[in-house]
């Protein structure tokens, strides 16, 4: 088994602490390690477990190498993406690696920048989806959903296939609120985790029978690439000729043979400030304070102040983040809405 860490994504719901130098994966957002560190360090104690490949942006790539080589771990391959065409290319261009060897691993998909609190739950289930994968099937990591997030792809299971697994009757990427709000509902339907299980031949054949143009282009970007010690660094004119498409829409949404099987460890994406102050342990204020914070009759905040003093008086529910160069002062009820401001930014450079 590979794992494949997939570490391409800009985070900028979590700014101003998540830039492009450096996005979510490549900090300590939700503990000592950085998300590209624990992640690779949750793997420890799987079977069978060959060294990670990863996937990212060629701006990272030090990043990412060093940042695995500080817990003492090595990368097989670092494959370097000169632009983002989000995950679908992303697993392909690990799959056509995978294959170079002339054998056909179980790529187990990661994305960077999730917290898993039970690490033995997470590896229980993959333990338990190996089998369904080697079958051929495109094993999902089911969560069970507690809010109409709309942010999240959600499975419906169908026949059960062994114990503790069941085939995908229905997979909808982020489906509109309404729609959320019924599968919630109905009970019938779990998130997808965004980790998968599945043969490097099997993704590249289902990649192949739905959607030919992206497998074509990673072909090319993958063909044309430059080797550079550990690093592979796609044609940067292939691949940027790549539809942008995330694994969810290309693959997951119309195969037939996806199968679900329940992960309940802990799991969250950690995709904005509020989802940070959900899951860390917070003070007897329900403030998870991070830095030189002084706090009076304060409820409910998240404060990272680096770099100074903060001090809180009589607020509710506030995110107050403060770096070297920008202050995020934002209502926590809408910390999802920061990605706007970091638009905002970007349209006025
Ligand atoms: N290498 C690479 N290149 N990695 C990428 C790229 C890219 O272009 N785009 C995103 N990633 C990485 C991100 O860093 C993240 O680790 C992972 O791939 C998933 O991408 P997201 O952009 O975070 O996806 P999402 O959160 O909107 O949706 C996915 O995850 C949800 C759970 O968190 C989907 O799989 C949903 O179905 C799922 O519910
Ligand atoms: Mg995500």
């Amino acid at each position: 088994m590979i794992p494949v860490i997939l570490c391409g994504g800009t985070g900028s719901r979590l700014w101003p602490l998540s830039r492009e130098a450096y996005p979510k994966q490549f900090l300590p957002l939700a503990g000592s390690e950085t998300m590209l560190q624990a992640t690779a360090l949750r793997l420890d104690g799987l079977a069978q477990l060959q060294a990670p490949i990863l996937v990212c942006n060629e701006e990272h790539r030090f990043a990412a190498a060093e940042q695995l080589q500080e817990i003492g771990r090595a990368a097989q391959s670092i494959l370097l993406e000169p632009c983002a065409r989000n995950t679908a290319p992303a697993i392909a261009l690990a799959a056509l690696a995978a294959l170079e060897g002339g054998e056909d691993p179980l790529l187990l998909v990661l994305p960077a920048d999730h917290a898993v609190a039970d690490v033995a739950a997470f590896r229980a289930a993959v333990t338990r989806a190996a089998d369904l994968a080697a079958q051929g099937n495109l094993v999902t990591f089911g969560i069970v959903p507690t809010r109409a997030e709309t942010g999240y792809g959600y499975i419906r299971r169908g026949e059960q296939l062994e114990e503790g697994s069941w085939k995908v009757a229905q997979f909808v990427e982020k489906p509109d609120a309404v729609t959320a709000e019924s599968y919630l509902a109905s009970g019938d339907y779990s998130w997808n985790s965004g980790m998968f299980l599945f043969r490097a031949s099997r993704y590249i054949e289902e990649l192949g029978h739905h959607r030919a143009d992206i497998l074509d282009a990673c072909r090319n970007a993958y063909a044309g690439a430059a080797r550079d010690l550990d690093f592979t660094r796609m044609d940067a004119d292939a691949f940027a000729a790549c539809a942008d498409e995330s694994v969810d829409y290309a693959v997951m949404e119309n195969t037939e043979s996806a199968a679900v099987v329940p992960m309940d460890a802990g799991w969250s994406d950690v995709g904005s400030w509020s989802a940070l102050w959900e899951l860390a342990e917070r003070d007897g204020d329900d403030n998870l304070l991070h830095g030189d914070v002084l706090a009076e009759d304060s409820e409910g905040c998240l404060v990272r102040a680096d770099n100074r003093l903060v001090g809180l008086l009589g607020v509710r529910d506030l995110v107050v983040v403060d770096t070297d160069d920008a202050v995020l002062i934002a209502d926590k009820q809408r910390v999802q809405e920061v990605k706007k401001l970091v638009q905002r930014l970007k349209h006025s450079e």
